[in-house]
């Protein structure tokens, strides 16, 4: 069975949740799929695919994202890998399209790495549990918000198996 490898890079955990949701529709798939954070992964030799997922702060990659790729970039040249980000709070054509924005500056930067698939999405923003240094006034004074779109995460996920190259042959059912 194809092993896969879904990080994702969290600063408040609405990531790992769209990250466990990709699993359990990969794992639907007959994938044997591991969830880790990013940071916390010391070697992704083992894996037939990766898929690397993370929010977006202040116009950017969460940092575990971005060092992820920086770090695994032996193995990952030969790897297919799929990404998401995760961050807009309003699903606004504007907003996605800024946000997309945000993950092509990071992926740029990595000039090797061609995913195959990239998706964003709407995020979660809960103005209690803002820690420093996101904790200003302002910031605890916006109203809570989450547009993640579950439907969308799993139809998104419900292609990664061919985008991956992991889907298994056709049968007549
Ligand atoms: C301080 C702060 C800054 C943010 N900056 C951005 C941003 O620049 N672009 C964006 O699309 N979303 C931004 N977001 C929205 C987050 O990406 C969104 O809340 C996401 O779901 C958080 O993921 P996490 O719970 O996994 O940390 C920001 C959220 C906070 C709290």
């Amino acid at each position: 069975m194809a092993s896969v490898l879904v990080a994702y890079a969290t600063t408040y955990g609405s990531t790992r949740e769209v990250a466990e949701a990709i699993a359990a529709t990969l794992g639907e798939h007959g994938l044997d799929v591991d969830v880790r954070a990013a940071g916390e992964v010391d070697d992704v030799s083992g894996y037939a695919a990766v898929v690397l997922g993370g929010a977006l702060y202040f116009f950017r990659w969460h940092k575990d994202a971005r060092r992820f790729l920086d770090r695994h970039r032996g193995a990952l040249v030969a790897t297919p890998v799929a990404v998401f980000a995760m961050g807009p709070f309003n699903d606004t054509g504007d907003e996605l399209d800024g946000a997309r924005k945000q993950l092509d500056r990071a992926l740029a930067r990595q000039r090797w790495l061609t995913p195959v698939s990239i998706a964003i999405f709407g995020g979660r923003f809960d103005p209690t549990v803002l820690r420093f240094p996101h904790s200003n006034p302002a910031m605890k004074k916006m109203p809570p918000s989450d547009i993640r779109d579950w439907t969308a995460i799993r139809t998104w996920a419900d292609t990664l198996p061919a985008a991956l190259g992991l889907a298994g042959p056709a049968t007549d059912g």
